[in-house]
């Protein structure tokens, strides 16, 4: 049983990428292993929010990751901001960190257009690295589930553990990144050379999980994909294809092969359509259970009682790393 750890920002409506990339894969690995699974709303702010949006979307993701299948009797769940250590060891962490290492995430680079933004981004999406970092050693995690595109962070905060272990004595569990190689990266439907993402002013761009099935099926019969004719998994040369094919086989197991050898001398509306009907199918339970979940109002229940399991745990590290910094203890 591996400790692990996971967080998903509360920045917008949950996507499909999200769905494969993080939360199907949390339902599956709380049967086996010992899973902290947490709202980062901390990070959201970062960029802009809006107070009350960000309080609305922080309550649906709640009943969100519980519709998906997260149980709260097999995983703790909770909202960062109500583990106040997280904060704590961020600042820590911030002093061990180095300007040059957080200055080459790709995605703060990104953000903030190279630095030419500089006058505009905030010092948060800097050192959102940090701050990163410490949800995952707060909990001696071992194993961090995420998309591909958060591998970079995962690397950092294992050389900030090594670091911190090195000046001050053994303190944290080394984290491993912990990616598959379908759905690490859900490609967005209109650029299918870029990732699906909630933060995308396009909405045709990404599936929402509480898309009707009429814009999951009007999305996809728009989906970007090539000239050709033939259906074939090639991520390099024909991205729009691969990704459907990836997320037909994500929906109903079928390994991506049987599918293409399926879909010899037919055509990419077929393809389209039979993508469009197996994502409604999954996701029309999934919405069920979550508009039951936010009327309820028994989601954040769950969360209550996941934010008092993991103060406990956070204290105990974080109470270690103030020794060890030499904070004055009375
Ligand atoms: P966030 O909120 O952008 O995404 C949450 C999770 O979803 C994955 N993901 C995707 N996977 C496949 N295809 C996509 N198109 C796609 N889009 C997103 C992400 O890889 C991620 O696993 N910094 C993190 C949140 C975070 C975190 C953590 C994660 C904060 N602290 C500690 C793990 C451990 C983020 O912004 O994820």
């Amino acid at each position: 049983m591996a400790r692990v750890f996971s967080g998903i920002q509360p920045s917008g409506k949950l996507t499909l990428g999200n769905y494969f990339g993080a939360l199907s894969r949390f339902v599956k690995i709380q049967e086996t292993d010992e899973c902290m699974y947490c709202i980062v709303d901390q990070h959201a702010i970062t960029v802009p929010q809006d107070p009350e949006a960000l309080r609305r979307q922080t309550i649906e993701a709640c009943a969100m990751y519980l519709a998906c299948g997260i149980d709260p009797e097999k995983a703790i769940v909770f909202v960062q901001s109500h583990v106040s250590a997280h904060t704590e060891l961020a600042w820590m962490l911030q002093c061990v960190a180095r300007m040059g290492e957080l200055g080459r995430m790709t995605q703060f680079k990104d953000k903030s257009g190279g630095g030419a933004n500089a006058d505009v981004v905030s010092v948060g999406l800097f050192t959102y690295p940090a701050l990163m970092a410490a949800d995952i050693l707060l909990y001696q995690t071992e194993r961090v589930p995420v998309g591909i595109d958060q591998k970079q962070h995962i690397e950092l905060t294992r050389d900030l553990a090594e670091r911190f272990n090195r000046d001050y004595g053994d303190t944290f569990t080394i984290p491993e990144p912990w990616i598959e190689e379908i759905g690490a990266k859900i490609m967005a439907l209109d650029e299918p050379t870029k990732k699906m993402s909630k933060s995308s002013p396009n909405p045709n761009s990404y599936i929402s999980l509480l898309d009707t099935p009429e814009e999951i099926k009007k999305k996809f019969a728009r989906a970007t994909t090539d000239s050709e004719r033939e259906i074939r998994y090639d991520r390099e040369a024909k991205p729009g294809i691969s990704n459907l094919l990836e997320i037909l086989s994500l929906c109903t197991g079928e390994s991506i092969e049987s599918i293409v050898n399926r879909y010899q001398g037919k055509g990419y509306g077929d393809l389209k359509r039979e993508v469009a009907d197996s994502v409604v199918e999954l996701l029309t339970p999934i919405q069920a259970k979550f508009h039951r979940l936010l009327e309820s109002g028994e989601a954040v229940d769950a969360f209550r009682e996941g934010a008092k399991k993991a103060r406990e745990i956070a204290n105990r590290t974080l109470q270690k790393v103030r020794e060890r910094m030499g904070f004055l203890q009375l």
